[in-house]
């Protein structure tokens, strides 16, 4: 099995780089199924609005994302069992470096977050929040207008966000860290390189009929 993380904060080209990986592997002759969080679903839909209006608070959105996450997860389960190659636009580490920057205990996080696997290798797009908001605003003129104060709160929060990513990074050997200041297409080489290794041995794996067994989350 193999099931691929994007993180990084917002505006580090993570659905970019996402996209082109995905064509990249299917490429190579594999079936790949490409998702995201929050996702579609009636929760994600729920926080999208939550995100716009604050109507709910800090904890309430973290048991949010998990619950949305836990019915994300019986969908990327069954393209696993499926034998395809899972990518997904943020994961649970979204959750510990969002929801711990807006000052929620890490261990509650993980511990909400428990029924979560852990992926095989989360890509950790790490860009400067300056030059990541500056990629929003050219991409979306709406945010262009935004206020100087908020726009100084949002770099605080994001560089809170981005620390603990790179703490996580630090701990887990599951987390590749790609510099994401680069050109879409330097960026882009260096994820594949990265993900060549573990394309290699997901397919040992699959020469070996020896497909790692996966609970069952219904
Ligand atoms: P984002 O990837 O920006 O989605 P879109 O561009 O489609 O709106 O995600 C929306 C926001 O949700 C983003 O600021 C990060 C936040 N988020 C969390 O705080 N915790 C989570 O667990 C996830 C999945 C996202």
């Amino acid at each position: 099995m193999l099931l691929i993380a994007f993180e990084g904060i917002d505006g580090a080209g993570k659905g970019t780089q996402a996209k082109l990986l995905a064509r990249w592997i299917r490429e190579k002759g594999y079936d790949v199924f490409l998702t995201k969080e929050p996702t579609e679903g009636a929760i994600g839909k729920l926080l999208r609005k939550s995100l716009r209006t604050s109507c709910f608070d800090a904890r309430t959105e973290a048991l949010l994302f998990a619950a949305d996450r836990s019915e994300h997860l019986r969908e990327i389960m069954k393209k696993l069992h499926e034998g395809k190659v899972v990518i997904t636009e943020r994961y649970v580490y979204s959750s510990l470096a969002y929801q711990s920057a807006s000052g929620l205990e890490m261990s509650w996080l993980r511990e909400i977050n428990s029924f979560a696997p852990e992926a095989d290798l989360v890509i950790y797009l790490d860009v400067d929040p300056e030059v990541a908001l500056r990629r929003i605003s050219s991409r979306n003129s709406l945010r262009t207008s935004v206020r100087e104060r908020e726009h100084f709160e949002r770099v605080e929060f994001l560089e809170k966000v981005r620390e603990v990513y790179l703490a996580l990074a630090e701990e887990s050997e599951n987390f590749e860290v790609v510099s994401a200041a680069g050109t879409i297409n330097e960026v882009q080489t260096s994820i594949r390189r990265r993900v060549g290794r573990h394309l290699a041995a997901f397919e040992g794996e699959k020469k070996q009929g020896r497909q790692r067994a996966l609970e069952d989350f219904t």
